[in-house]
């Protein structure tokens, strides 16, 4: 299952996240789209493949939603060996911490074990103009033959 979450204050970032969700719905994925307002560590346990389109707000700062669970993400230490991630990040090149929040979230998750699919995608304001490249490229990855499905999808050997 792709969990796409996204963190936003006036609808942006969320827009590309539903977009995703219809994208890879699509495709044929299982999908779950949650604000990361509503999200805890916990929900990480059961995470595969985590798409997370956030933007920065103030200087460099998360939006108001998301600074409870990004609190709660850094001063945690939680293996997230598991998890493989894409960042889309959206923000405006007049301030000077441009994308900050979504680098943030970028580092945070690789600090904790997690596997970067894609390089943080910094966006302008003009933030849909690398959505359906960075589509293209997660669809690449996701039509991948996925180690870790092939060895569970595997019959028992047979020992002779
Ligand atoms: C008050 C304010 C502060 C902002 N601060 C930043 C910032 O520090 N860095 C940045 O890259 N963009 C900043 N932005 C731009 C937003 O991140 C950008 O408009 C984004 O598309 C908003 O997405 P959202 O609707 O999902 O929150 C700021 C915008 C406003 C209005």
């Amino acid at each position: 299952m792709i969990h796409l979450i996204y963190a936003s204050e006036t609808g942006n970032a969320q827009s590309i996240a539903e977009d995703a969700e219809v994208h890879f719905k699509n495709q044929g994925h299982r999908v779950r789209l949650i604000d990361m307002e509503d999200l805890q560590l916990k929900d990480f346990e059961t995470m595969d493949i985590l798409l997370a389109a956030v933007s920065t707000w103030g200087d460099g700062d998360p939006p108001c939603s998301a600074e409870d669970f990004f609190s709660e993400l850094q001063s945690s230490d939680e293996p997230l060996s598991h998890v493989r991630f894409a960042v889309y990040a959206l923000g405006d090149t007049a301030y000077d911490s441009f994308c900050q929040f979504g680098k943030d979230l970028d580092a945070e998750l690789a600090r904790h074990g997690a596997r970067q699919l894609l390089p943080v995608l910094e966006n302008d304001v003009d933030f849909e103009e690398n959505f359906d490249s960075w589509l293209e490229d997660l669809d690449a990855f996701m039509d991948a033959p996925q180690p870790d499905s092939v060895i569970e999808s595997r019959p028992p050997s047979v020992v002779a």
